[in-house]
Parts: C-alpha cells; sequence; structure tokens
C-alpha cells in the first residue's frame, strides 16, 4: 500500500514489513534512505523513518505488523546532545572508545547504530563490537562480533562481522570472563585497524549486584573513554555510580520502544541462527585432523585392554567408549545404559581421577563454531553427532572451507535453528 507522510513527522514500522521509498527523504538512525532500496523490517523488531521531506513508501505488511505516524523524532534530545559532543571528542581523542549500556529492550542496539551513523557522516572511521550475546546484532547469537563499517546502516544485523568470537551461550551470567576477554581481543584487533571510533554494545543483564560487578569488570579492562547508560529511570544507578575513569552520559530509553517479551527475543535468535545456518549440510571430520575445543574429548587416549577391564568391572556395565587424560576419564554409555552413583564413586577412588559420564547421541544438537588456521570466525554449525569408534564427528554447517578449529558451545539447536535448551555436559 503507498503511504504519504509529511516532513517533521516519523513513520514507526513493525515488522514482519517491507517499506520503500517512492518519493521524498527518510533517515533511520540518521542514516539517509535511498530510494529504490527495499528495506526489511524483521519480525519483533520496530525502525523509526525520520521525514526529512514529504515521502510517499510502498509498505508491505506481513502477519502482525503495522505502522503509525507519529509528530517529530522518536530520537530522544539527549541522545542528539550526547552524539554530538562524543563525535567531536572523537575528532580530538582518537581512537575514542564508547561502552553503551542499558536494560534488555532500552535502545542500545538503536543508540549504537545512531551514534555510528552520524560519525560516518562526519567521515570518522567506526567500529561496532557487539557484546550482547542474546540479542545480536553482529554475528551470530552466542557470539561477540565486530565490524568496521564503511557506510551508513539502518539495522547493524545487515553488516557482516569482520570477525567474531564464539562464547557458546546466550546469556552472560556463567561466561562473564570470557565475555570480558573476548571484547578485549576484538577491541584490540579494531584498534590494530585503526578504527577512530569504537562503540562497545553490551548485554542487557545489568539487574543485581552481580550484574553491576561484571559490568564494572567491562569497564575495567575494557577501558572506554565514554560509558552511555539509557535508562527510563534510574535503573542503571548502581552500575554508574560505581565508574570511575569513564565519562558518563545517562540518556534516556525512547518512549517509542517496542519491548519485547522472551518469547519474540527466542524468535528474533532463531530468525539470526537460521541466517547464519543458510545454505548447512552435513560434513564429517576425524577429530584427528582438526582441534576440539571447549570439550575434553579428543584431547585423551583410549584406555589400555586390561584397564578397560577394570573400569568394566567396578562399573558394571560395558561403557560404549573411553579416554582418558591425566586427571579425567571420559565414559560414554549406551543411550539407555545407567550406572548407579556409588559404582562411580568406587571408580573414581580407584582410578584416583575425575570422572565425566556421557550418554551416547547426548551431544547432538549443540551449537559449534568454526575457525580457520589463524583463529577467524568462519561460522557455525549444530553437531550432529560423534562417532566414539570412529573418532569422527559430524556437523551441519554452511562453511566449507578452510576449517581447522571447531569449538563446541552450550546452546542446543534444531536444523531450524530453534533453542532446544542448554548443555553442559560436554564443556571442559
Ligand atoms: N528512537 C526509537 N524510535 C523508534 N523505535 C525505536 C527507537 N529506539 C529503539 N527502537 C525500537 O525498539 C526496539 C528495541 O530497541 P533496541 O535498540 O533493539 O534495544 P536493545 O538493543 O537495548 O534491546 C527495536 O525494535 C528498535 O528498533
Ligand atoms: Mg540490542
Amino acid at each position: 500500500m503507498k503511504v504519504e507522510v509529511e516532513a517533521g513527522k516519523t513513520l514507526l514500522v513493525d515488522g514482519p514489513a517491507s517499506v520503500d521509498l517512492l518519493s521524498g527523504k527518510a533517515e533511520v538512525l540518521a542514516a539517509p534512505i535511498k530510494r529504490g532500496n527495499r528495506i526489511v523490517v524483521r519480525h519483533g523488531k520496530r525502525l523509526p523513518f525520520e521525514i526529512k521531506s514529504n515521502a510517499t513508501f510502498e509498505i508491505m505488511l506481513g502477519e502482525g505488523a503495522s505502522y503509525e505516524e507519529v509528530e517529530g523524532s522518536t530520537i530522544p534530545e539527549n541522545w542528539v546532545k550526547a552524539v554530538n559532543e562524543i563525535i567531536s571528542e572523537a575528532k580530538s581523542n582518537t581512537p575514542l572508545t564508547v561502552m553503551i549500556m542499558g536494560e534488555v529492550d532500552s535502545g542500545k542496539t538503536s543508540f549504537c547504530t545512531y551514534l555510528a551513523n552520524v560519525a560516518i557522516r562526519e567521515k570518522l572511521r567506526v567500529a561496532v563490537i557487539d557484546g550482547d550475546l542474546g540479542q545480536s546484532d553482529i554475528g551470530p547469537p552466542s557470539t561477540i562480533g565486530y565490524s568496521i563499517l564503511n557506510k551508513c546502516v539502518k539495522d547493524l544485523f545487515d553488516v557482516d562481522a569482520d570477525n567474531a568470537c564464539f562464547i557458546g551461550l546466550t546469556s552472560p551470567g556463567t561466561a562473564t570472563t570470557k565475555v570480558i576477554e573476548g571484547l578485549s581481543k576484538l577491541k584490540e584487533e579494531v584498534e590494530r585497524k585503526e578504527a577512530q571510533l569504537i562503540i562497545i554494545n553490551t548485554d542487557g543483564w545489568v539487574e543485581g549486584e552481580d550484574a553491576a560487578s561484571y559490568k564494572l569488570r567491562l569497564v575495567e579492562t575494557l577501558k572506554p573513554h565514554i560509558v552511555v547508560g539509557l535508562q527510563q529511570s534510574d535503573e542503571l544507578l548502581h552500575i554508574l555510580s560505581g565508574i570511575g575513569n569513564a565519562k558518563v552520559y545517562t540518556v534516556d530509553s525512547p518512549s517509542a520502544i517496542k519491548k519485547r517479551d522472551r518469547e519474540k527475543r527466542k524468535i528474533l535468535r532463531e530468525l539470526s541462527y537460521k541466517k547464519y545456518l543458510r545454505g548447512a549440510k552435513i560434513q564429517s571430520f576425524l577429530i584427528s585432523w582438526i582441534n576440539l575445543e571447549g570439550t575434553l574429548l579428543g584431547k585423551g587416549i583410549t584406555p589400555s585392554r586390561e584397564r578397560m577391564r577394570q573400569i568394566e568391572s567396578i562399573l558394571g556395565v560395558k561403557p560404549w567408549y573411553c579416554e582418558e587424560t591425566q586427571k579425567t576419564l571420559i565414559i560414554v554409555l549406551g543411550r539407555n545404559k545407567w550406572v548407579p552413583e556409588e559404582n562411580l564413586k568406587k571408580l573414581e577412588e580407584a582410578i584416583k581421577k575425575r570422572i565425566k559420564v556421557f550418554r551416547e547421541g547426548e551431544e547432538s544438537g549443540l551449537i559449534v563454531s568454526l575457525k580457520d588456521i589463524n583463529g577467524r570466525f568462519l561460522g557455525i554449525g549444530i553437531l550432529q553427532g560423534i562417532d566414539y569408534r570412529r573418532r569422527a564427528i559430524k556437523i551441519y554447517t554452511p562453511v566449507e572451507k578452510g576449517i581447522h578449529t571447531v569449538r563446541i558451545g552450550q546452546v542446543k539447536l534444531d536444523r531450524e535453528g530453534k533453542e532446544l535448551g542448554v548443555c553442559t555436559v560436554f564443556t571442559e
């Protein structure tokens, strides 16, 4: 349908929808819209089209999509002020690092996008590092990624990651150190690439003391010059008040935000996994040919026959497969096999090693990441199964070439990108 909107207004479009600008001028978060470029608004997303001169759009709405016109801009005035100050600072003090904080759906991604676009229009070399594991914009969910932008973007989801670091989980609670280390590594990388403005987005975990100490560790390690906190009232106060060495801007969480419930956020993640699994097929690798990370499997040796007999007699069942490292014995049982707890204890005492028990097939569905020989992120995949006897793994992935390392994560997915849960037995 055709929609005409006057200059000075904003057209808010809730996806799934596609929007074509037929005439006039409009911007999305400071990114100018070109005529003839169809813009896709994803399910669960809202894009604000700020009308700069009377405009006509062709809009197609998918199921549950809608649009509305509002007066003026939906970008808060204190965003504009903070962004202008950050840009002038970045021009004289490069590289300038800015970290964005705020709870889930506070406008973090939109603020990053707006800041990046204004900076690009001011000819700055901008890098966005996306530290939001759960609602990743750059790179698949469960990773943190970055991109050096060379043109304005309406949606950071549209840019490819230049590199990413796989965490394997979609919430940071049990992976804070990994996230902090990953972000530091990515920050060093964008510094080497001579970014002038480095924008670091963070996850929405802000409530409570643990979240605060994690966010403060992030600030201490990554040393941003500026922290921007997006809040409606004072939900970030306990974090922002503890920041010593960075300049802090507190800005509004826009009133035009459309909150997404847990289910919507899950659907958004599914869409994203799907994007990164497009074209996937099943491939097999011998464990000895690749570097398997994130698990003890493949790192040990097969116990001798005599040792196997000892294990079997104490356990009371014949394991499907065993592997032994210096400190751990990995036991893989058949699908429906079970060992009494006391037998495991006895075995632990007898061999003086930690014991890890998996069941055959339990690994299937785990998300994996694939890296090349230089540690560069190539993409994700889904572990389909381990053939313990042949020491081979099967992975469903679109990555075809240059696979050197496979890292096993903890999220379980089906091939459609649906999250089936979290499984920790495999991880080291
Ligand atoms: N100024 C704004 N005007 C209109 N919609 C907005 C604005 N800021 C954010 N939104 C929309 O609200 C939703 C949540 O914002 P987002 O930036 O993704 O938050 P976060 O990254 O903190 O989860 C998104 O669909 C986004 O497009
Ligand atoms: Mg976001």
